[in-house]
């Protein structure tokens, strides 16, 4: 219920201990007024700081104001504790220059090389409605509720200068960020986060998660990272009639405990040599062989949560992975693994049906910072 720090060298909801639940949002910019922009950023920020410390967005309340005036804070969250609430925000490729090639707020100059659309993948099944945007935020909290009231009010207060281009809810993290959480479970009834990045493990962060000076072009982005969205439906129905050994054959790890095909325990090492009956005991095409580091040559830090948005109007739902992944540069990331993963044997269950990628600038640092500071 504890509040998580605002502020820091990095933004909170990167290596914070993955919370419950997610409300993601992506916002087209509507204006071409650089000062409008700045403005709800400052704006932006300031409520974050609040809600982030468990007030309401506004100074005033949701119920102390002018009895005349529409209220600073909504409500919804009134009486709730802080509820670990984090927001991240990130700014897409179409903020510096737009789709059309338009420059309109004078950033392209500024955009780091690796913000860049992702290439298309093997499979890819994009829906553009709900794919890309120009910055996003991240919420994440232990309550719901809390996060959403955090993204309406942010909202709330971007409106005339940004709108909602498309948002998931998240009702389970399907990841652990930290040596000290459970693994959760993701929809095919998995331990995922296994051998996830981990916020103890600084050296492998530093490697793979946070951009540095050196990286190319991006001193406004030195501290910060890039964040790769996908929405992925599950397939579930056939998935539910596979076999459990067709199953554990697919990920390469055990359904009960999690640990690695051949071996005891969720945590005892991933060994590609090892074999069973005379065979590999984790198969060449399963999903951990892929995307193991061995394999994939990299790593990234893996934060997604489980959805499931109704029914797809064919009888069956709508459900699976929002997956979140945060990389120095998405193109030795994301990309890589996502590359090697074309032959996964858990492609014949999931589809990919939304993408972004976006730029997370560093941590905000005292009470004059705000998002995007050091970028305009
Ligand atoms: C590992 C499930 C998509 C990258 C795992 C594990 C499971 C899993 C159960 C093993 C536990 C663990 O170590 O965390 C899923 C499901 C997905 C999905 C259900 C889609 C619905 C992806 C995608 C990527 C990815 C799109 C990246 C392109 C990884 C990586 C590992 C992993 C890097 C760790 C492998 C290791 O180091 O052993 N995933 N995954 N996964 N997954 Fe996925």
């Amino acid at each position: 219920d504890d509040a998580v720090e605002f502020t820091g060298a990095h933004q909170a909801g990167i290596v914070t201990p993955a919370q419950d639940r997610l409300h993601f949002v992506a916002f087209d910019v509507t204006t071409d007024d650089r000062d409008e922009l700045v403005e709800v950023l400052k704006n932006w920020t300031a409520a974050a700081r609040r809600m982030t410390a468990g007030r309401d967005a506004g100074p005033v309340g949701a119920v102390e104001g002018e009895r005349f005036a529409p209220p600073d804070d909504t409500g919804e969250a009134i009486g709730l504790p802080p509820s670990g609430l984090t927001l991240t925000i990130g700014f897409g490729p179409t903020l510096f220059r737009t789709a059309e090639g338009v420059d309109r707020f004078g950033l392209d100059a500024r955009r780091p090389a690796p913000l860049t659309d992702l290439p298309a993948f093997a499979g890819d099944q994009l829906d553009p409605a709900i794919s890309g945007g120009d910055i996003c935020i991240q919420a994440c909290a232990n309550d719901p509720q809390v996060a959403v009231h955090a993204v309406r009010n942010l909202v709330r207060l971007g409106a005339g200068v940004v709108s909602v281009r498309w948002s998931q809810l998240g009702f389970g993290r399907t990841s652990s960020t930290s040596t000290g959480q459970d693994t959760p479970r993701n929809l095919f009834g998995f331990k995922d986060g296994t051998n996830n990045l981990k916020a103890e493990n600084e050296t492998a962060l530093d490697r793979f998660v946070w951009v540095t000076d050196d990286d190319s072009g991006a001193d406004w982005l030195s501290g910060g990272s890039y964040l790769v969205t996908r929405r992925i439906r599950m397939l579930i129905e056939p998935w539910d009639t596979s076999t459990l050994d067709e199953q554990h054959r697919t990920i390469g790890r055990t359904k009960g405990t999690g640990a690695p095909l051949g071996q005891r325990e969720e945590f005892d090492p991933v060994d590609f040599r090892k074999q069973v009956d005379g065979e590999f005991a984790i198969p060449e095409t399963s999903h951990v062989f892929l995307a193991n580091p061995t394999n994939s040559g990299t790593a990234i830090l893996r934060r997604g949560y489980s959805f499931v948005d109704g029914s797809d109007g064919l009888g069956r739902l709508d459900a699976g992975l929002f997956f979140i992944a945060y990389q120095r540069d998405p193109e030795t990331g994301f990309v890589q693994v996502q590359r090697n993963l074309r032959l996964d044997a858990m492609n014949e269950y999931i589809r990919h049906t939304s993408s972004a990628v976006f730029a997370c600038p560093p941590g905000i640092r005292d009470d004059a910072d705000w998002w995007g500071r050091a970028l305009f």
